[in-house]
Formats: C-alpha cells, structure tokens, sequence
C-alpha cells in the first residue's frame, strides 16, 4: 500500500530539468558502459526522465522501454522517439520483460525502497542484470544542512521534508540480497559535481520539497539566504559552483535459476 505523504511533491518541468539537468545523463556514462547492451537486448530505464539517457542506450541498438513517474517527463522522453511510459517505479507492472535494467539518479527519490527492488526483480528475466547509481549516504549533506537551517531560522521543521533515500552500500546491498539478487559490486564514490549555473537554479529543479515549505512571496530571500551561506564551501575561486555528491554505484544480477 502506498503511504501517505506529506511532503509536497517535486514537479518535474522538462524545459526547466533539460537547462540544469542535462550533466546528470553525460555523467552516467560509466554506466552505459557496465550495461554494455547488446543489440536487440530488451533494456529497462527506471526514472528515465526526459530520456536523455534512454536514447543513448537505443543508439546502442538495444530495445529500450523508459519509466518515469512523471507525465511531462515522459512526453518529452517520447518527443525523442522512445517507448517512454508513466510508471511509478515502486509498482513497476513488468514480469520477466528485460534482460536488463538502467536506472541512473532516480533511486533516491523512490522512499520505499523494498517495493522498488521487487519490481526490479520481476521485471528482469532470471539472469538478467541490473546496473545503477543513485545519491548515497551524505549526498548534498551541505545542500541539505543549510536548506534545514535557513527554514529552521523562519520556525520551519524541514527534516520532514527530505524527500530523499541515500543508503549506505552495506544496506543497499542487503536490501538487494534479501530480494535474491547477486550483487556483483556496489561502492559508495565521493563525486563533487560541477553545476552548469549557479546553486539557486540547482535548488529550483531538485529542492522543492524544501523551497515549498516558503511562502511563495519569501521564496527568493530564503533561496538567496541558502545560497550566500554555501558559498564559501561550494563555490569555487572562479565562480563555478561544485553540488557534494556522493554517489551509490552498484551492479546486481538475478541469478539464472
Ligand atoms: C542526485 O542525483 O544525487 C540528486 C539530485 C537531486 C537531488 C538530490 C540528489
């Protein structure tokens, strides 16, 4: 059953994500890369986005079917071409489909996360593979620290609103073998990421859970506020402004029988 939940919800806005979000895709490579997908293999990307990522797999040759639960992010993932479909990866409808399963930068959002490792077990053919990455334990710790400061400095609770599941490998791997999948590798890399413009557009696209807790009217003092006291940790000498990522990168299999 799904939880209720009190947070409001990100909104995704493909114009908005395809301006500050398009280095999330450039830098999933690596992933690609593990996926290795041979031609006609049918691929599943969970959390696909606008499909910037997806694509790159169909270039491949590879069969790819791309989820999102976002309806907009999905018609723009279809206005490139691919078989993008709405789907909320905690209910994922597929069985035995794929013979693998890409999911980059969508985890984190998905807060239960055994519903999510089912869906992606029965979703891959028995030996199928799957490969990700996803915010681990300390993604945007700083980010996250003075978005709670500054809204506790308004009388506002955000610890509520992280809107965000970052595990540790040991559990996430736990969390995959108690499903039964084999997990090949899983490490947890400190990955300091160079934004393309400055934190307060980084904030708008990936932070609404928090920038909604503040009236809209004070919205631009609060983000002006977050953004002065990460300066000096985040900005660099030249002016570009580098996010904490910690990233959870992990390869699992279902074993064959
Ligand atoms: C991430 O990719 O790690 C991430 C993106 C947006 C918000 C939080 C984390």
């Amino acid at each position: 059953a799904t939880e209720p939940d009190a947070r409001p919800a990100q909104r995704w806005d493909p114009e908005r994500y395809a301006r500050n979000a398009r280095f999330v895709a450039d830098l999933a490579l690596p992933l690609l890369d593990m996926l290795a997908p041979a031609a006609d293999e049918r691929i599943l990307d969970l959390g696909c986005g606008d499909g910037a990522l997806a694509l790159r797999i169909a270039e491949t040759g590879a069969c790819v079917v791309a989820v999102d639960s976002s309806p907009r992010q999905v018609e723009a993932a279809r206005a490139r071409g691919l078989d993008a479909r709405v789907m909320d990866g905690h209910a994922l409808a597929f069985d035995a489909a794929f013979d693998g399963i890409l999911t980059n930068a969508a985890l984190h959002w998905m807060t239960r996360p055994d519903a999510v490792i089912d869906g992606m077990w029965r979703a891959l053919r028995p030996g199928g593979r799957l490969i990700g990455e996803m915010g681990g334990e300390g993604n945007v710790a700083r980010i996250t620290a003075a978005l709670l400061r500054t809204l506790a400095a308004r009388g506002i609770d955000g610890e509520s609103l992280f809107p965000w599941y970052f595990p540790m490998p040991e559990e996430y791997a736990g969390r995959l073998e108690a499903r039964g999948f084999r997990v090949e590798a899983i490490e947890r890399i400190e990955r300091p990421t160079p934004l393309p413009g400055p934190l307060s557009d980084w904030l708008e696209t990936f932070a609404e859970s928090f920038l909604l807790a503040v009236p809209a009217g004070l919205r631009p003092g609060f983000v002006a506020e977050v953004v002065e006291e990460l300066a000096p940790e985040l900005r660099s000498e030249s002016g570009e402004w580098v996010a904490d990522y910690v990233r959870l990168r992990f390869a699992a299999r279902r074993p064959a029988a």
